[in-house]
């Protein structure tokens, strides 16, 4: 087991990639926080991989407040924050209202943001911790239509990089994972009319959630003890080949 013990908080957690990773902790000896907005969802998941739950709307700070309060009374340290949630809308430069802008960074970048903080707080105080930020290669490379949502992905990577050199003083490793093109429930069963973009991948297929979380147990767990400030690409090879397409 790579992460016995481990207090972990997973937002995001109900869903996809984050439900993979809260299932794969767990499975790894951690005890995972299972979050969503949702309280029964996330109940419903902790109660399947033994883990504990709290729901939040993590676009509002207060919560992001009562959050973090609770994991302090329960479980008064926090040793692994993974950073999952995420919204995107279809539009691009010209479209973009300031109330989208708004509302999409508040959740993918804001709430990142506010996590990290409080999170790295409780790690210093106990000494040491593992951050990690879930991110996608449209904000390393612009995505065509779809950008707030790229541009908080590049604020993203540009957060994990600075909380990565301010908190190595604290023995808190900061790193990302740049998510390729994953699974959904609807990708598995049809590949639909992004097939031109999936072939573009060099390993010819879409991943799957579990292959993102094993990135994630590995990245959380001493194994990478020397790893921090890094963005992995878990995607096929594709943000970095020359025939690379960059939707979400
Ligand atoms: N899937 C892909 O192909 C792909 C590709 C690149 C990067 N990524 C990145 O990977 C991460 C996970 O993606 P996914 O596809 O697994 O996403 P997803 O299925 O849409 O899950 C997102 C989760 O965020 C929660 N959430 C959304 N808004 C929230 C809010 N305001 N407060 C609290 N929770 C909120 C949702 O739970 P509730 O609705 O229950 O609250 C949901 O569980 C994201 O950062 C995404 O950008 C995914």
């Amino acid at each position: 087991m790579l992460l016995k013990g481990k207090i972990a908080l997973v937002t995001g957690s109900t869903n996809n990639i984050g439900l993979e990773i809260a299932r794969a902790f767990a499975r790894e000896g951690a005890m995972p926080i299972v979050h969503s907005r949702h309280g029964d969802e996330a109940r419903k998941v902790a109660a399947e991989i033994g883990g504990d739950s709290f729901a939040a709307d993590l676009s509002r700070s207060e919560e992001i407040d009562k959050l973090f309060q609770h994991i302090e009374a329960k479980h008064r340290r926090l040793d692994v924050l993974i950073n999952t949630v995420a919204h995107s809308t279809k539009n691009g430069i010209l479209e973009v209202s300031l109330d989208e802008w708004q509302q999409i960074m508040a959740i993918n970048l804001t709430a990142y943001f506010l996590c990290i903080q409080r999170a790295a707080r409780m790690m210093q105080a106990a000494g040491g911790g593992v951050i990690l930020n879930i991110s996608a290669a449209s904000g390393e490379r612009g995505s065509p239509g779809t950008a707030v949502y790229s541009i908080s992905k590049g604020a993203i990577n540009a957060l994990t990089r600075q909380a990565a050199v301010d908190l190595a003083a604290h023995n808190i490793r900061v790193n990302g994972i740049i998510a390729g093109i994953i699974g959904t429930p609807l990708g598995r069963k049809d590949m639909g009319n992004r097939k031109t973009e999936y072939d573009t991948i060099p390993l010819k297929r879409i991943g799957r959630p579990e292959e993102v979380a094993e990135a994630a147990v590995f990245l959380a767990s001493e194994k990478a003890a020397y790893i921090t400030n890094t963005i992995l690409p878990v995607d096929g090879g594709r943000m970095n080949s020359m025939g690379s397409a960059t939707r979400s």
